[in-house]
């Protein structure tokens, strides 16, 4: 498996499909800009490769007795250790398991917690849906709130593990898909273990980005997204302290999960199998494997080239004029950056920068409603006022923010080229006195 970048050359990155995709602006062909790497990013080669390579041979998992199907279900199963070792866990006390999404794998876990409304879970303000509404519908949630840049200390987080009734679980994102901000995990786990509180962390935007080492942090259970790290093909990860899926019913039911049925009774069985009902998705599998090598590979130069975006992020955001930073603009951080621009609603931004200079962002609230209500310090009323205007479609002055995100192969030259656009943005808009600046958009 190749690595992003060709060895010894930072300056040259190994593209992702599609990215030399040409569109139409203003009548012109340019290459399109994705700077949406944070919502999902496009394959890269080598997960087409290993995909491509796979598929000759894919077939049934588990149900088949010819060579194709032997095949297939090794790959799985090696797919699944893979995916282990590559967030530093032990296959033999951690399970790997392949729901779509982390929306699913987070929702897949505090299912299977059995949690009940008498127990509290220990959450933050900077958590996007995914770590939040699965754990508002099993349990109560107790959050860590946010300064107005947008970040919480391990001291509030202690202060919310030792308040009685004590919590079974503490579930944290690893890094903030909005502000690309990351909290002290390794201090903030270490508290939750000291309590006995259950760790699970939502690495959606962390893992494409940074090595996971869940032994060393301490993690019982961490999710994440195929999508967002090259691999587009609908799987993605959910690795589990086994202890935690010894019983109980399993979050999906049907074949595969289970020993022996009658209509009487089911015997489930062990996991994984009991958490892998139905035929599973092995070509998205093959991929996820697949990109989870090619980020170990690319290791310490991702890092290096990914810390030139942040760079470069910071300088050509810093020059455009009326642009608001939401969030730290200091401090260790991943290549995201969200913003507002004095008098322009942050949907026509980002319209404007696909039209006329060809380049995808996103804009709005990014499934993060509650932390962009602290990073706008909105008051009650406000908030109040957002969730009127959503109950009844109106969308004309929802608060949201305009979002670039890079991925470790974006080039640099990218993010110049964003920040040339959002200058001649600001120098053709007029006379904006006394419009809103943060809101009128359609993001969600
Ligand atoms: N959480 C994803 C994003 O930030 C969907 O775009």
């Amino acid at each position: 498996m190749t690595s992003l970048f060709r060895t010894g050359d930072l300056a040259q990155l190994d593209p992702l499909i599609g990215a030399d995709l040409r569109i139409s602006v203003g009548g012109e062909q340019r290459r399109y800009i994705d700077l949406d790497a944070a919502a999902t990013t496009s394959a890269s080669a080598g997960v087409v490769r290993a995909v491509q390579e796979f598929l000759p041979w894919y077939s049934s998992v588990h149900r088949g007795a010819g060579a194709k199907s032997q095949y297939t279900s090794a790959r799985y199963e090696q797919a699944r250790e893979t995916i282990v070792r590559f967030v530093g866990a032990d296959p033999a006390t951690h399970v790997g398991l392949f729901p779509r999404n982390t929306t699913e794998g987070l929702n897949q876990i505090a299912f299977r917690l059995g949690l009940t409304r008498d127990d509290i879970v220990v959450t933050t303000a900077v958590e996007h849906h995914a770590n939040l509404l699965p754990w508002q519908r099993h349990a109560q949630v107790r959050v860590v709130d946010v300064d107005r840049s947008g970040t919480y200390d391990v001291a509030a987080v202690v202060a919310a593990l030792d308040e009685r009734p004590t919590p079974r679980v503490l579930a944290v994102s690893g890094a903030s898909n909005v502000t690309g901000w990351m909290p002290d995990l390794a201090a903030i786990a270490a508290a939750a273990r000291d309590r006995g509180v259950l760790v699970v962390v939502d690495g959606a935007q962390l893992v494409p980005h940074r090595p996971v080492d869940m032994a060393a942090l301490g993690i019982d259970v961490l999710a994440w997204s195929g999508h967002k790290m090259f691999a587009p093909f609908g799987a993605s990860g959910l690795v589990v302290d086994r202890r935690l899926l010894a019983d109980g019913e399993p979050f999906l039911v049907g074949g595969g999960a289970v020993k022996a049925v009658s209509h009487e009774e089911v015997i489930w069985a062990d996991t994984p199998d009991r958490d892998d009902a139905g035929t599973p998705n092995v070509v998205g599998v093959v991929a996820l494997a697949a990109a989870a090598e090619e980020l170990l590979a690319g290791g310490a130069r991702n890092r290096l080239h990914e810390d030139l975006l942040v760079r470069a992020l910071d300088d050509e955001l810093a020059t455009v004029p009326g642009l608001r930073r939401l969030g730290p603009t200091s401090g260790d951080r991943l290549p995201v950056a969200a913003f507002v621009i004095h008098g322009m609603p942050h949907g026509e931004v980002a319209d404007r920068l696909s039209r006329e200079h060809g380049i995808g962002v996103r804009s709005g609230c990014f499934c993060a409603h509650p932390y962009l209500s602290r990073l706008f310090g909105l008051t009650p009323s406000e908030v109040q006022q957002f969730h009127d205007d959503a109950r009844v479609n109106r969308a004309d002055r929802l608060p949201g923010a305009v979002r670039v995100s890079c991925s470790s192969a974006t080039p640099l030259a990218d993010v110049a080229t964003l920040g040339e656009a959002l200058r001649a943005i600001t120098a053709s808009r007029g006379d904006v006195l006394g419009r809103p600046a943060a809101t009128a958009g359609r993001g969600r």
